[in-house]
């Protein structure tokens, strides 16, 4: 049977998103928008790439979430992008009303749909998605660790000049500048990346690392990254509709692992067909868990923000 992915946001990183998924061929796809034209002109645009490409993936554009209906896979990218100066919190109130009002009119339609969040602040408008849901909180997450570790493993490249290919970094917590990349469970070729990359070179990535999204706004301007956002998007899908076991971070709903409770956050899991087949605890050291405890403390605060709204 064919998987149905419904891509919700037909902006850059769901019209990429889109994109991808229909290039690895990883079902038919759904693009939907409020905005009349936009994703019936760009999903037939993508549609009569696949001749060309090469690819066996429907692509629908609409405006009606009743084409939405039976979806494996439902991924909220609507929302309003970061301006230059802006923070993802800075965005709350607006995407907090559009994602209520997507996955209201999505969730019911797709019961059984796994749910993949991408749109800022992450972690807190995957909280949201998770509360209008209902579903069970295994099948709603939000994607940002797989984005923000590519980010940290591209920069270890660039550095090392070693294949991107090869390079393994684990990440963690709220999807902003506090969160945690770990170099401690970072590797080349399975060897601790701390053997190629001296110290103070070392947290000069991990900061440029934790500031990745910013640093993209700024050059462009005009709006945020989506090439590598709909990228990891993709990869959550495709772990997702293959049943891939993948052991990736992912933002997460946490019941007591690493001291949190009722709270999204990024830690690394097991993401199959079943959504978050389990959530894995590091041995993380002190340090580690005072950085851990201070992203969390951010992500706390905006869902607090959130809730004054
Ligand atoms: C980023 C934005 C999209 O990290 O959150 O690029």
């Amino acid at each position: 049977m064919r998987k149905k992915i419904s891509i919700i946001g037909a902006g850059f990183v769901g019209a990429t998103t889109a994109h991808w998924c229909a290039a690895a061929e990883l079902g038919d796809i759904v693009l939907v928008d409020i905005v009349e034209g936009i994703p019936q002109g760009k999903a037939l645009d993508l549609y009569e790439a696949a001749p060309i490409m090469g690819y066996d993936a429907r692509v629908i554009g609409t405006n009606d979430y009743a084409d939405t209906a039976g979806s494996d896979v439902i991924v909220v990218t609507s929302g309003a992008p970061r301006k230059p100066g802006m923070s993802r919190e800075d965005l709350i109130k607006v995407n907090a009303n559009i994602t209520r009002s997507c996955v209201s009119q999505a969730a019911p339609l797709s019961p059984n749909a796994v749910i993949i969040v991408v749109n800022n602040p992450l972690d807190a408008m995957t909280y949201v998605a998770a509360e209008t849901s209902g579903f069970p909180k295994e099948r709603v997450m939000g994607q940002a660790g797989v984005l923000d570790s590519a980010r940290y493993r591209t920069f270890i490249a660039m550095e090392t000049g070693v294949s991107v290919e090869d390079i393994q970094a684990m990440l963690m917590g709220g999807h902003g500048d506090e969160m945690v990349p770990l170099p401690r469970f970072s590797t080349i070729g399975g060897i601790p990346v701390s053997e190629f990359i001296p110290q103070e070179r070392l947290d000069a990535i991990v900061d440029r690392a934790r500031k990745g999204g910013g640093e993209i706004v700024n050059l462009l301007k005009t709006g945020s990254a989506y090439y590598a956002p709909a990228a990891a998007t993709t990869q959550m899908v495709e772990a997702v509709v293959k049943d891939k076991k993948r052991v990736i971070p992912v933002a997460a709903y946490l019941t007591g692992q690493y001291g949190l409770n009722d709270i999204y956050f990024g830690v690394p899991v097991i993401l199959g067909a079943g959504g978050i087949e389990k959530i894995i605890e590091l041995p993380l050291n002190e340090a580690e868990m005072v950085l851990l405890n201070k992203s969390a403390a951010a992500v706390r605060s905006t869902l607090e923000t959130l809730k004054t709204l």
